[in-house]
């Protein structure tokens, strides 16, 4: 194992590289606003941005069907598990610089740190950027995870589509990405572990002034669209009286929602309406249509689950009174994950050996992890945000704490490993 002190990480250059891909950005604003969706020219370039780094660091690389990229460190035996690390650098509109690109850029200097000390690792140490780990364009988040753990079929896959109305497989193979879908599979015993460094999105690490935190489990994220269905019409002809306007109603669903929410026993439980579309969207003309997506997500699944049921029985009432029509269609509706207590072991084991603060955690945004944990032991290493504040430019995290929660990724990854 390297002497803890001869693992060094070079925090300015990584905070120099996650400057470099914030600019390859589609973002009206200069970074460190970033919007960078799957599959679009942006996400190509930034793509190539990290395989020339991948190269530069003398990784052996792979590029799956679906884009998901593999930057491998082989080990000595190199027909074992390897031991996997990652994120995703997809960014959702008007975002920071921070959310996944932590995990990716971190992954590959934490490799370097290793190999610096003169680490030999026994089983292949690999970085992964999974493709899409954001809804942003298809709806439903982490599909290269998906893919990768089974998750998803590929039919599924192949209905979701892009608001141009694309499916999933034309765009990825207009991106370049060829091969099976099926090959992206991996199989159970391909990772040995998993653990991804993730800024943590919230405020609790800051509060408490704690270098790093240790994820014990990820919320269970659903999402759902809804569609009201009412009457159009002229704005000024139809008089009030029996009006089925489509946004009255289903502005009377989102805070039914919101008031569901707020009174659920659980304190993990959160709704929120992110999008909405109203037809035909002119100022003088009574909306017909509306559909809005939710998104629900709480660690205890069976009262997320129940509070759906009560927001569709809501909406039905709602949809009575109104002489509308409310109609709801599931996108994802998936499990927690339970990270596994190996890696929580090898993480604080990393951190008492760094003598860093820790706190076990959940976490309520998900991550790819929450994927990777169907087909690995998995664990996750959360550094402190400013505010707790996340998918916002104001994101930010210090070269200090980014450079401890590296710095513990790589000592976790060594002892994972074992020594060549
Ligand atoms: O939405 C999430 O939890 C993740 O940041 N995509
Ligand atoms: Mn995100
Ligand atoms: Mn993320």
């Amino acid at each position: 194992m390297p002497a803890l002190n001869e693992v060094t990480v070079n925090a300015d250059q990584l905070v120099d590289r996650l400057q470099r891909l914030a600019s390859i950005s589609d973002c009206p604003e200069p970074p460190p606003a970033v919007t960078r969706v799957v599959f679009s020219e942006t996400d190509i370039r930034a793509r190539q941005y990290l395989s020339s780094l991948y190269e530069e660091a003398g990784l052996s690389v792979r590029v799956d069907a679906i884009g998901n990229t593999f930057a491998r460190w082989i080990g000595s035996d190199p027909a074992a598990g390897a031991v996997g690390t990652g994120s995703h650098c997809d960014a959702i509109p008007h975002s920071g610089m921070y959310d996944g690109t932590v995990g990716v850029l971190g992954g590959l200097e934490a490799i370097l740190a290793l190999k610096r000390a003169g680490f030999q690792p026994r089983r292949s140490i690999e970085v992964v950027m999974f493709t899409s780990e954001e809804p942003t364009r298809f709806g439903i988040g982490c599909t290269g995870s998906r893919v990768m753990a089974g998750a998803i079929t590929t039919q599924r896959l192949c209905e979701l589509v892009d608001d141009e109305g694309d499916n999933y497989d034309t765009v990825r193979l207009r991106a370049g990405f060829t091969g099976s879908l099926e090959s992206v599979r991996l199989s159970d015993d391909y990772y040995h572990a998993w653990v991804e460094l993730h800024i943590e999105q919230g405020p609790e690490l800051e509060a408490t002034s704690t270098d790093i935190g240790i994820v014990t489990a990820i919320a269970a994220p659903s999402t759902y669209t809804f569609e009201v269905i009412g009457q159009g019409g002229h704005a000024g002809a139809v008089l009030m009286p029996g009006r089925r306007d489509a946004l009255c109603a289903a502005a009377k669903v989102v805070l039914a929602i919101e008031y569901l929410a707020k009174k659920s026993a659980s304190p993990d439980l959160v709704a929120t309406v992110g999008q909405l579309h109203v037809h035909p969207g002119a100022i003088n003309s009574i909306p017909s249509q509306v559909r809005f997506s939710l998104d629900l997500r709480d660690t205890d699944v069976a009262n997320r689950d129940e509070l759906l049921s009560q927001a569709i029985a809501w909406a039905g009432r709602i949809a009575k009174q109104r002489d509308v029509d409310i109609r709801h269609q599931c996108l994802n509706s998936d499990p927690p994950a339970v990270s596994s207590p190996e890696i929580v072991e090898a993480v604080e084991d990393a951190c008492e050996s760094l003598g860093v603060s820790r706190q076990r955690m959940i976490s309520r945004a998900y991550h790819d992890s929450l994927f990777m944990a169907r087909i690995a032991p998995t664990g996750m290493i959360f550094i402190p945000c400013r505010g707790g504040v996340s998918h916002r430019p104001d994101e930010f995290s210090t070269v200090e704490q980014i450079a401890k929660g590296v710095s513990v990724l790589a000592h976790t990854l060594a002892k994972l490993s074992g020594v060549g």
